[in-house]
């Protein structure tokens, strides 16, 4: 029974609500600026109530409730209405039929808004429905464009043309079309909720290419004048395609060098560089700047920048070279070897572009030029000439460093052809000259008195002086002191050289010599000396052919002043081989004025003394 009762009264509440107070209007509908638009609408009224003398209506503008005087857009028991309305608006549906469908004819922005409708039935039964159509007139079609475009990516838009005005019914077409790869076109017309939409949908795959640039849809109304457009900026995303950087370049040290990267990619990239491993700058941008400041040869190497705006990355690769001049070379310490010996020395530099280098000694080009990190001097079989300075000088294009060692050579004594014994006035003088590293030490020997004379040896006039690498030793031996144990004279003096090396003995022997003897008269005494020459010669002739006898003797000795010892010995050919060559004058003028020179000294030295 309560079942019953139950259905029963469901029946009620659904049979209420199809005959309660209703309307049905679109909620949205849209219509192009100067066009029109029909709102659909129909209504229903509670069963029970009676329209007295007809149904009208009113549709209102903004707000439903009359006590806010809203607008009024239409009202079918006079003409009067709002004046932004006045002759646009018609009933397009029939109120008795519950048909409240409104015509506005040439329409406006200032048209948009909300549409509510009031049945009027007459008496008491009057009522504003809340729910309501809202309009939107459009000045421009609407496109669709998703949020995100990106390259290669099939992108599809959409244009869109309200259809809601009876007589007039819109085309639509894109605009900027000609660039676009393949596009494709479709159209498609759209009716819901009592309104409709005319759509064009342009599908096609962009490239970064089309990136910033516009397409347009553009409505219109055939045999109008009415035109309405629409322009899209595309906004393609697009991983980087290019990143350009300098070309590779060349930099001289201390100086600053600029390296700049562009990446063309959308949105912009962050773009780094890096140089190994090392990021040495960023920023978010369209291009940055690295600047070095006072570079170094460290700095040289490859610089790559790379852009990654997270659609992808790319990067490119430049390499910076760094110029200097050769950096000063690093050679072997100075270093003392014996004669005879053999040496390897080395001399290594940087610099950019490589040098090249040289080996110098005392100033004179040795070995030969190379263009390595290294250069090695081979010295074999080394000679006391191979004494002196040796410099390494590398060279590029940026300049020259050196950097040079000593080499001492340290070799035997050798006797010079200075030594030689002479006949003074007071006896004689004998010198013994020899050159040797260390510097020899000089020693006489008079094997008649048995007796040896140095430095420590007091009794007896000795002088020595040493010159770097050349000693000389001198005595004067008087004619009474110096006489052979046995009363023959003291004629034989032996000169003794040593060093560390090696030790040799000369007989300095009492000899005449033609050359001294000229040279003696010509400078000397000159032109008035031509008798002295003619009696010297005579006496040379004598004294020569006495020699050939055997030892000169002590009387002959002291009359002739032109008479001198000299080195004699057996192996005379092997001792004397000299530093420099005695023969040739013009060659060893250096050598004979060091020896002359030093003779000079001593006999100022032994004449102070004496
Ligand atoms: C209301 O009237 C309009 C205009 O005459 C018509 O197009 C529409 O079909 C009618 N609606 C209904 C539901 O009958
Ligand atoms: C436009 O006008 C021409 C003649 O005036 C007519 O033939 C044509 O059908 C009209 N087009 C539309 C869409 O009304
Ligand atoms: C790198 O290119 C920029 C712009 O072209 C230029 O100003 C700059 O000097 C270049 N830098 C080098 C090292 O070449
Ligand atoms: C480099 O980027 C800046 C902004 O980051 C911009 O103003 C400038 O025009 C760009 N330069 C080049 C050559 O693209
Ligand atoms: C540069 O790009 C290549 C591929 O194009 C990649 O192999 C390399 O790792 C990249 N280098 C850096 C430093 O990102
Ligand atoms: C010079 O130096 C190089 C490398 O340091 C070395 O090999 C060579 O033996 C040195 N030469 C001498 C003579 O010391
Ligand atoms: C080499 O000797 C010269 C002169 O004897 C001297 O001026 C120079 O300093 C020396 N060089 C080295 C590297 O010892
Ligand atoms: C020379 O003198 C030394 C002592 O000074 C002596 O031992 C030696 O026998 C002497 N020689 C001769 C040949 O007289
Ligand atoms: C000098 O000669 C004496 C005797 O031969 C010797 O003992 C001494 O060492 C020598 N002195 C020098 C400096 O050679």
């Amino acid at each position: 029974m309560w079942c019953l009762t139950l259905f029963l009264s469901l029946l009620l509440i659904i049979n209420d609500v199809s005959s309660q107070w209703n309307v049905w209007v679109p909620r949205d509908i849209s219509a192009m600026t100067n066009t029109c638009v029909v709102i659909q609408c129909t209504f229903m009224y509670p069963s029970g109530v009676r329209p007295y003398r007809g149904v009208h209506g009113i549709w209102y503008y903004g707000n439903p409730y009359p006590q806010l005087f809203p607008p009024v857009v239409f009202k079918t028991r006079t003409d009067v209405v709002h004046e932004s309305y006045k002759g646009r608006t018609r009933m397009l549906g029939d109120l008795q039929q519950k048909n409240c469908t409104l015509l506005i004819n040439n329409v406006g922005p200032e048209h948009s808004g909300r549409y509510y409708f009031r049945a009027d039935l007459g008496g008491a039964n009057v009522y504003t429905f809340p729910d309501f159509a809202d309009l939107k007139v459009l000045e421009q079609p609407n496109i669709d464009v998703p949020d995100e475009i990106v390259s290669d990516e099939s992108l599809t838009l959409t244009c869109y043309a309200p259809d809601n005005c009876p007589d007039m019914n819109p085309e639509i077409q894109w605009m900027y079309t000609d660039y676009l790869p393949d596009p494709e076109f479709s159209s498609d017309y759209i009716e819901e909720g009592n309104t409709a939409v005319q759509s064009s949908t342009l599908v096609f795959t962009p490239r970064p290419v089309h990136n910033g640039q516009l397409l347009g849809c553009r409505v219109y109304y055939p045999n109008t004048t009415l035109v309405y457009e629409r322009l899209v900026s595309l906004d393609i995303k697009y991983a980087p395609r290019s990143v350009w950087v300098n070309v590779s370049s060349e930099v001289m040290e201390g100086s600053s060098v600029t390296l700049h990267c562009e990446v063309d990619s959308n949105p912009p990239a962050r773009i780094s560089w890096k140089f190994g491993d090392q990021e040495l700058l960023w920023d978010t941008a369209s291009n940055l700047s690295l600047t070095l400041d006072d570079v170094t040869p460290a700095e040289e190497g490859v610089y790559t920048c790379i852009g990654d705006n997270g659609y992808g990355a790319m990067n490119t690769s430049l390499y910076l070279a760094v110029k200097y001049p050769p950096r000063e070379p690093i050679v072997n310490d100075s270093l003392t070897v014996q004669a005879g010996s053999s040496l390897t020395l080395h001399c290594s530099t940087q610099g950019s572009p490589p040098p090249t280098l040289t080996w110098l000694k005392d100033g004179e080009l040795v070995g030969t030029i190379t263009a390595d990190e290294l250069s090695v001097l081979e010295l074999e079989d080394i000679t006391p000439q191979g004494d002196g300075q040796y410099r390494c000088l590398a060279e590029n294009e940026h300049g020259r460093a050196s950097s040079s060692l000593n080499i001492t050579v340290e070799y035997a004594p050798i006797l010079l052809d200075e030594s030689k014994c002479t006949v003074v006035r007071e006896g004689v003088q004998c010198v013994c000259i020899a050159s040797g590293n260390p510097e020899p030490t000089i020693e006489f020997y008079l094997p008649d008195l048995n007796i040896t004379i140095n430095e420590t040896e007091g009794r007896y006039n000795f002088y020595t002086h040493t010159d770097g690498q050349t000693s000389t030793g001198m005595i004067k031996l008087r004619e009474k002191g110096e006489r052979a144990s046995n009363g023959g004279p003291a004629v034989n003096v032996h000169c003794s050289i040593s060093n560390m090396y090696g030790r040799d003995s000369v007989l300095l022997e009492l000899q005449q010599e033609k050359k001294y003897l000229m040279a003696v008269i010509v400078g000397t005494i000159g032109g008035v000396a031509v008798i002295a020459f003619i009696i010297a010669a005579v006496r040379y002739v004598g004294q020569n052919n006495k020699k050939e006898n055997g030892i000169p003797r002590q009387d002959v000795v002291l009359e002739n002043p032109a008479l001198y010892y000299s080195a004699v010995k057996k192996d005379k050919q092997n001792l004397r081989k000299k530093v420099v060559r005695h023969d040739d004058d013009s060659h060893d003028d250096a050598k004979e004025k060091t020896g002359i020179s030093n003779l000079q000294a001593l006999w100022q030295a032994l004449r102070g003394e004496s």
